[in-house]
């Protein structure tokens, strides 16, 4: 578990308006949260990208406080968050939890997905805004386990992924500091490219289709998103 990432959230949560669950997660353009019409472009394409079905169970991984889970969730069966940040988890217990059918659970997703005890046949699965805070090596384990112990995943949603082709669009050049690409543990987390992020996926069991973003969405310019579905 990163010590350093639960800590940094857990500070946002403490910073921010209580109910503002955007900046809790760091939602934030100009330190304010993003409008409205930019949370429903992402519940959007979670949506569409998972073909999401009333049918569906879904695994949230790193969920924050579960604001983007419990719209995805209230559109189905219903599913279960999973995050790092035990305060995060702690506002989506008081605000989103509807036991049985959406749960939010602190846990770091690496060690839930491979230790858990897994008592739902979850469908689909997505993991918005939070990979790069996982190493290659946790990238790696996290698909494949998830592969391994939830065969009935017929599609994953990765969404957000910062596009090394596309960093120096995003910093000045004096807010680049070498090496920060690769540290999962900065505010952006490690930047990978899309073969970068494919061959993770491929050597994890997954074939990744990539999506770039319609430009309506604020970070389009050096963001992508991207599809998984279980190699035969
Ligand atoms: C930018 S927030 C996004 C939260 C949520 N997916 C959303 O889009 O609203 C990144 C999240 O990743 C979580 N996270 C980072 N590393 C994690 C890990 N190893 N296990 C579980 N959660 C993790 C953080 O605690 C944080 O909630």
């Amino acid at each position: 578990m990163s010590e350093n990432i639960r800590r940094r959230y857990n500070e946002y949560v403490r910073t921010a308006a209580p109910g503002d669950f955007l900046s809790q997660v760091r939602r934030t353009l100009d330190g304010k949260p993003v409008p409205a019409e930019q949370v429903e472009l992402i519940v959007d394409r979670i949506l569409t990208g998972l073909l999401l079905v009333g049918e569906d169970t879904v695994l949230d991984l790193c969920c924050g406080n579960g604001v983007l889970s419990d719209r995805i969730f209230e559109r189905c069966l219903g599913g279960t968050g999973v995050d790092i940040s035990d305060e995060l988890i702690a506002v989506a217990h008081e605000n989103f939890e509807r036991l049985p059918e959406r749960r939010y659970i602190w846990s770091d997703v690496v060690d839930y997905v491979q230790n858990a005890q897994l008592d739902r046949e979850f469908t689909k699965a997505f993991c918005y805004g939070s990979l790069p805070h996982l190493t290659d090596d946790a990238v790696q384990t996290m698909l494949a386990e998830l592969r391994r112990r939830c065969p009935t995943i017929t599609r994953a949603f990765i969404g957000n992924l910062p596009d090394k082709a596309h960093m120096m669009e995003f910093y000045y050049e004096d807010a680049y500091v070498p090496g920060m690409e690769d540290d999962p543990e900065t505010s952006m987390g490690i930047w990978r490219t899309q073969d970068e992020f494919s061959a993770l996926a491929e050597s994890a069991g997954w074939s990744a289709e990539l999506l770039n973003i319609s430009p309506g969405y604020y970070a389009a310019y050096y963001r992508y998103d991207a599809i998984l579905t279980p190699n035969p």
